[in-house]
């Protein structure tokens, strides 16, 4: 009979963010200002080793499985490693984040290889803005491959944009009419601080509230979160085909329905954004005899998952910058 992972806090978790990169090619102002840089060797988690984490966890009631990175289209053999996670019984949502950078190319390939769910960054609908935030002339190509994505059937597609001061008010409108006709969720994340970040955010964070202000100003009705459905919380308009919604890490309760662990581009457990905590996994992820032992090496770890980030007491924990984690 197979067991659920919980914590001490009763929070169950089905949901998996899995890095499959530490590497990212994009260098936005609030995450890697100066580019990725190598820090030591590139041995990231194999299609094969991929599928026994997942088996694991299948195991134990986890049915979805989020690729992050860094950014995880540098991974020539991506399309390999949904393959792998595809076939395991038990996984039924395959979801990636990703910059958008190679998603026109490649969108299509990594569709039929079984990826499910996909979530795009764009910070600023803006062309200026986007390059001056990401370092890259990439927006056109970014929506190009947003409205190829559209065509393909996913089960959802989702934007994300961090919600930066002074420059955040002047798209909303913009962002409103691309989900006038567009069935997409665009998410406005409140700025995290990060170890690395403090004078940034000191002088980027904008509160979430600036977008419910607007929302519920301009006829947006708050949609009922689904019990398990992750950190946003989305408005819909009968006007617009698409939604829009906040992810505010910052406000209170934000992590009473955590449904999420992490594990790293080289086999590390994370049980949280923030803060330390979690175990090495990787030795137990060399053969499917080995899958016992790893449910109990995650389990056990579980019972050390603290009840929230520390955000406001300005403790991120060892965090660098959320590329590290896939955030
Ligand atoms: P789904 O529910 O699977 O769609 O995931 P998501 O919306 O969380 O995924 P995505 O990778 O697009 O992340 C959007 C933003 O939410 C990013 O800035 C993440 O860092 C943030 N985020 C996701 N999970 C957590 C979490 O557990 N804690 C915190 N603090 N932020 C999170
Ligand atoms: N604060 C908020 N969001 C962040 N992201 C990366 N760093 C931060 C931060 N410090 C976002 C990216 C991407 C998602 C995975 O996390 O823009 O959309
Ligand atoms: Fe869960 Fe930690 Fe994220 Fe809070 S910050 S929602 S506890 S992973």
């Amino acid at each position: 009979e197979a067991r659920n992972l919980s914590d001490g806090f009763g929070r169950r978790f089905s949901y998996v963010r899995l890095s499959v990169t530490e590497v990212c090619n994009f260098r936005c102002t609030y995450c890697l200002p100066d580019g990725w840089k190598k820090t030591g060797p590139l041995s990231f988690l194999t299609p094969a080793e991929t599928a026994n984490l997942a088996a694991a966890f299948a195991e134990v009631g986890v049915s979805k499985i989020r690729l992050t990175g860094g950014e995880p289209s540098v991974r020539p053999d991506l399309a390999e490693v949904i393959a792998h996670l595809a076939a395991v019984e038990g996984i039924t949502k395959i979801a990636m984040t990703t910059n958008g950078w190679n998603l026109d190319r490649r969108v299509a390939q990594w569709r039929n290889a079984g990826l499910s769910h996909l979530n795009v960054s764009v910070d600023s609908l803006d062309r200026e803005r986007f390059r001056h935030i990401t370092g890259h002339d990439r927006l056109p190509a970014v929506l190009a491959g947003i409205d190829r994505a559209l065509g393909l059937d996913f089960t959802s597609v989702k934007l994300n944009a961090v919600l930066l001061k002074d420059t955040a008010e002047a798209d909303f409108d913009v962002w409103a009419e691309f989900v006038r006709h567009r069935p997409v969720a665009v998410r406005f994340i409140e700025l995290m601080r990060t170890g690395d970040n403090a004078d940034y955010f000191a002088a980027n964070h904008v509160r979430g509230s600036i977008v419910t202000d607007w929302l519920e100003a301009s006829g947006w009705q708050l949609q009922p979160k689904l019990k398990d459905g992750g950190p946003a919380n989305e408005y819909a308009h009968p006007d617009y085909a698409g939604r829009i919604g906040l992810i505010a890490p910052y406000a209170a309760g934000f992590c009473d329905g955590c449904n999420r662990l992490r594990v790293t581009a080289r086999g590390k457990l994370r049980l949280c954004l923030f803060g330390e905590g979690g175990c090495d996994l990787r030795d137990l992820l060399q053969k499917a005899d080995d899958r016992p032992a790893l449910i109990e090496r995650i389990s056990g770890a579980l019972t050390g998952k603290p009840v929230g980030h520390r955000l406001k007491d300005n403790l991120p924990g060892d965090l660098r910058h959320l590329a590290e984690l896939g955030g």
